[in-house]
């Protein structure tokens, strides 16, 4: 069902100094800062030749990673997001099976302005996974 491996996002305590390592230490192609104020974060996307990277920060007050900033002080992977074609598809044989879809399972527009869902981490190992939906037509490549 999933298919490839869209983004690692990562919250960082400090975007600019995280850009410039991804940059300059890494390497990386490195995007401008974005402001998502109804994401409530500010990220900058890191281009790899097989996926990319998030690195994200608070943005205002309620940022949905202030708690996991405070709690990792340091910064830490936040999610990882698969494609997927049909995200109500995925939404129903994930819940059929066991999973538990955030919220009230309502597809959201993401960070790139496609539909998403996230599953609950306690069933997935300890890890937030992000679905966005990608209609195969539209994969680059
Ligand atoms: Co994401």
């Amino acid at each position: 069902m999933i298919g490839r491996l869209n983004h690692v996002a990562i919250a960082v305590p400090d975007l600019a100094v995280a850009a410039a390592k991804y940059r300059d230490l890494l390497g990386a192609t490195v995007h401008h800062p974005k402001d998502l104020p109804e994401h409530g974060v500010t990220v900058v996307f890191v281009e790899l030749e097989n996926t990319k990277l998030e690195l994200m920060t608070p943005l205002g007050e309620n940022s949905p990673i202030g708690k996991f900033l405070a709690e990792h002080p340091a910064g830490g992977m936040h999610h990882i997001c698969f494609e997927v074609p049909d995200l109500a598809h995925a939404a129903r044989t994930l819940t059929d099976g066991g999973a538990r879809v955030l919220g009230d399972g309502t597809p959201r527009t993401g960070a790139h302005g496609l539909p998403v869902l996230f599953l609950h981490p306690k069933d997935f190992d300890g890890t937030l996974i992000e679905l966005e939906e990608v209609k195969p037509d539209l994969q680059p490549g």
